[in-house]
Order: C-alpha cells, then structure tokens, then sequence
C-alpha cells in the first residue's frame, strides 16, 4: 500500500518548522536527509579536487574543474539550508561519522580518498553523478521542503552536464583502453554505485515519505539505475556487472 503523503510539495519553509508549526520529529527527519545530501556532495567535490591533483591528461582539466566548481556549490547549498535551521556544518559532518562507514557511502568516501586515474574518474562519475542526478530528480525536487526543493532544481541542472560527461566519456574509455579493461573498473565500481541509494525500506525512509521529503524508495531509484546503465553498457558492448539480490549489493 502506497504511503499517504502529508505535506504537498514546497509548502513548507524554514520559518515554518523554527516556529514550531509542524510535528518536530518533521525537522529531526529532515536535518538527517540534510546533512547525508550536504556530505556526498562534499565528498563529491572532495573527489573532483583530488582528481585535479593526480590527473595526467590535460584534456579533462576543464570539465573537472568545472564539475569540482559545481558540487563544492551544491554542498554550500545544502550546508546553508542546515544553518537555516540551526546546525552548523561542523555539527551535521559529526552527525554523519558512523553513517560513513556503511556500504552506502562507499562510493563517495572512494572517490574522496583512493580513486586513481582517468578510469577511476570515470566510474566514479557514473557512480555519483548519474546516481546523484536520479536521487535528486525523483526525490527531492518535489520535497515538502520548499528550501530543500529549490536547490534541488539548480543542483538538477547542473548534474545533467556531469552525467552528459559519464555517459559520453564511457564510450570514450572503451576506445582508449578496451572493453576488458572497462568491465573490470565497472565490477569495481558498480556494487558501490548502487549501494549509494541505501538500503530499502527503512523507517527512517518511511518517514521521508510520509513527510513529502521523498517520492520513492531507495530499492526503487537503485532499480531505475541497473535498468539506465545495462543499457548504456549494452550499446557500447560492455558487461554490466551482475550484482546480489539484497542490500549491500555486491558481485553476484
Ligand atoms: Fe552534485
Ligand atoms: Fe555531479
């Protein structure tokens, strides 16, 4: 049975929850999905910065720079709309330490720290930016939350260019160092990519839902990923990694 939505999309605002209009446990829910969106665009921005560092091919320079522009934006639109409601950056970063450690975040925290080369650039653009571009699309654009909703939508606009990028760059990389080579960075990559939606049916995403602060499951938009890039990988003669059925995935 579909869970009944309380609040409409974009009708609710900071002032509205500060004065205390609506059940406190909406904030709670909502600090939560704040501070875990502001920390993956972090540790996206985070990855892009560490690419620049370590990149040897010129070419991608511009895009990466601009994509390292883009995400650092996007988490100081998310870390703005925390301040709003009286958390600090630093308080929602420590609310999200033990979070970091669970399978969900491994794509992000990769990307951050160990990621090596043009491949590893690569994958994880598909593994951040076209996941990133179908949380942010499905989910939060409509979010009950109108301040979260609208940095959703410049956030949107931009994501679509990084996945134009991820798609574009895959056929690029298949020329350049093979088929072989980007079917064994796709089984690095993609359990991680997919586990980055989170695992399905939690209580936690039940209360997103319920509250407008979320259109669909995690199990759902994970799906709607697995079915996008099988057929991206089918039209450039790649094989899309078989993954376990349950969360975390990994290779089947
Ligand atoms: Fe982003
Ligand atoms: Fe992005």
């Amino acid at each position: 049975m579909p869970i009944r939505r309380e609040f409409p999309p974009r009708s609710l605002n900071a002032e509205a929850l500060n004065e205390g209009r609506v059940d406190s446990h909406y904030t709670k829910v909502l600090i939560r999905l704040l501070a875990a969106h502001a920390m993956a665009e972090k540790l996206t921005a985070l990855g892009y910065q560490r690419a620049l560092a370590t990149l040897d091919n010129p070419a991608l320079r511009p895009i990466v720079e601009k994509n390292f522009a883009e995400e650092k934006k996007h988490a100081r639109l998310i870390y703005d709309a925390l301040e709003e409601l009286g958390m600090s950056q630093q308080a929602a970063d420590r609310s999200m330490i033990a979070v970091l450690k669970a399978p969900s975040f491994d794509a992000p925290s990769y990307f951050a720290g160990k990621a090596e080369g043009e491949l590893d650039l690569l994958m994880a653009s598909l593994s951040l930016d076209t996941t990133g571009l179908i949380m942010i699309g499905e989910n939060y654009k409509e979010s009950s939350y109108a301040p979260h909703a609208r940095a959703a939508e410049i956030i949107l606009d931009e994501e679509a260019d990084h996945e134009i990028f991820a798609s574009r760059h895959l056929g690029d990389a298949v020329e350049r160092f093979g088929v072989k080579s980007v079917n064994t960075a796709l089984r690095r990559w993609i359990p991680r990519a997919v586990n980055f939606f989170g695992p399905p049916g939690t209580g936690f995403t039940y209360d997103c839902i319920r509250y407008g602060l979320k259109s669909r499951d995690n199990e759902e938009l994970a799906e709607l990923y697995v079915t996008m890039l099988s057929r991206r990988c089918e039209q450039l003669g790649l094989e899309m990694p078989p993954l376990t059925a349950t969360y975390p995935h990994s290779l089947a």
